[in-house]
């Protein structure tokens, strides 16, 4: 359905990040399992990662930092915000929503928060959700944050996963935008018959942790990873070249790609057969690895000096479920 031209659209108008100070190089890697920097770099682009050591600090830790930078360089009062989305596919706990906490701890008592389990599309999806908050008229300024302790699902003793992955969070702030600046279109789809190429198959209502479970270590992350290189590569494009077409804008006329952080090659292949630039694609996997939900936020927030008003960006994601999509958004100016 087409709105009316007094639709505000839903623009970024804030940015904050954090990741963990401990580094897990490939090196360190070499330590713990059969592996080299060589392969590593090789195959994935990937030097090294930030870890959240403590054992008694969680995902909600890493998106309250992201907040707090966010409100603190912004100036933003955080009981004006009234919606908080974590997307997270490492929730502190079962039940009680990340988000929640989250809005308490920084301040947000006039916010009601959710978290969005979309695995690494979950930022992508959690912006949109945000994006329809807005432009529907009912909320003014909705923070959207992506986290992930990945390390608490990872087995660093499995090479095919334990390189991948790394934790971080990044936070935006949506506020209406009345010339028509923010986010513009989106195209989502998922495949649930692949849920199991990628997933913690123990810890859900399907196989409850119990002492089978642990002792399969099902609580740890595992993965097919060729078949997802491959639907990766395809859905992404397929997804991101639907969007160029249907806004009729060519690979020349896109500024800026973010895309979802999983491995240098498969953003190299998705960019190239959009046709564009390798200037236009931002990339800052070599330092953080997958981050998961925090991907996206983490680009924006490492090259937000970038942009300028009116810049033409596409985000694009994949990830576990499967899910996978593409957005078209219109830069506008930062609160700063
Ligand atoms: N170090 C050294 N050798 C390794 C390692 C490692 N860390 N991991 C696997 N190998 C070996 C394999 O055992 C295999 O050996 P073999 O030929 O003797 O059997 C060989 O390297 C090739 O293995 P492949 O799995 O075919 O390697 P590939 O080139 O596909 O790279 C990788 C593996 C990096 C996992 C790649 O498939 C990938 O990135 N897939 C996407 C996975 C992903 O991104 N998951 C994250 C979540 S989903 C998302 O974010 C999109």
């Amino acid at each position: 359905m087409t709105k009316s031209n007094t639709t505000p659209k839903a623009s970024i108008t804030a940015i904050g990040g954090y990741v963990p100070e401990d580094r897990l190089t490939n090196k360190d890697l070499e330590l713990l399992v059969d592996t080299n920097d060589d392969w590593i770099q090789s195959r994935t682009g990937i030097r090294e990662r930030r870890i959240l050591k403590d054992p008694k600090k969680a995902t909600s830790f890493l998106a309250i930092q992201a907040s707090k930078n966010l409100i603190k360089k912004n100036n933003i009062d955080p009981s004006t915000i009234d919606m908080v989305i974590v997307a997270t596919t490492t929730p502190d706990m079962q039940i009680a929503a990340t988000a929640a906490y989250v809005a308490s701890e920084i301040g947000s008592k006039n916010a009601f928060g959710y978290d969005l389990q979309a695995a690494c599309s979950g930022f992508l999806y959690a912006m949109s959700m945000a994006a329809g908050k807005i432009e529907s008229g009912r909320y003014k300024k909705v923070l959207v944050i992506g986290a992930d302790k990945m390390s608490s699902i990872i087995d660093y003793k499995d090479r095919s996963t334990c390189i991948l992955f790394g934790d971080g969070a990044g936070a935006v702030l949506f506020e209406p935008n009345n010339q028509g600046l923010g986010w513009q279109d989106e195209y989502f789809r998922s495949n649930g018959t692949q849920r199991e190429t990628l997933c913690v198959k123990a810890g859900g209502s399907l196989f409850p942790a119990s002492s089978t479970t642990i002792l399969n270590e099902d609580h740890y992350l595992r993965q097919d990873g060729r078949n997802i290189y491959k639907s990766a590569v395809s859905a992404m494009t397929e997804s991101s070249n639907i969007i160029l077409e249907r806004n009729n804008i060519t690979g020349e006329e896109v500024d800026y790609l973010l895309a979802h952080q999983a491995n240098e090659r498969i953003i190299e292949a998705v960019s190239k057969k959009m046709k564009l630039n390798s200037n236009k694609v931002l990339k800052n996997i070599a330092n953080y690895g997958n981050t998961t939900a925090a991907t996206i936020p983490l680009l924006l927030y490492d090259f937000q000096n970038l942009f300028k008003k009116g810049d033409k960006i596409i985000f694009a994601a994949f990830g576990g479920g499967y899910t996978w999509g593409a957005a078209y958004y219109k830069w506008s100016k930062l609160i700063n």
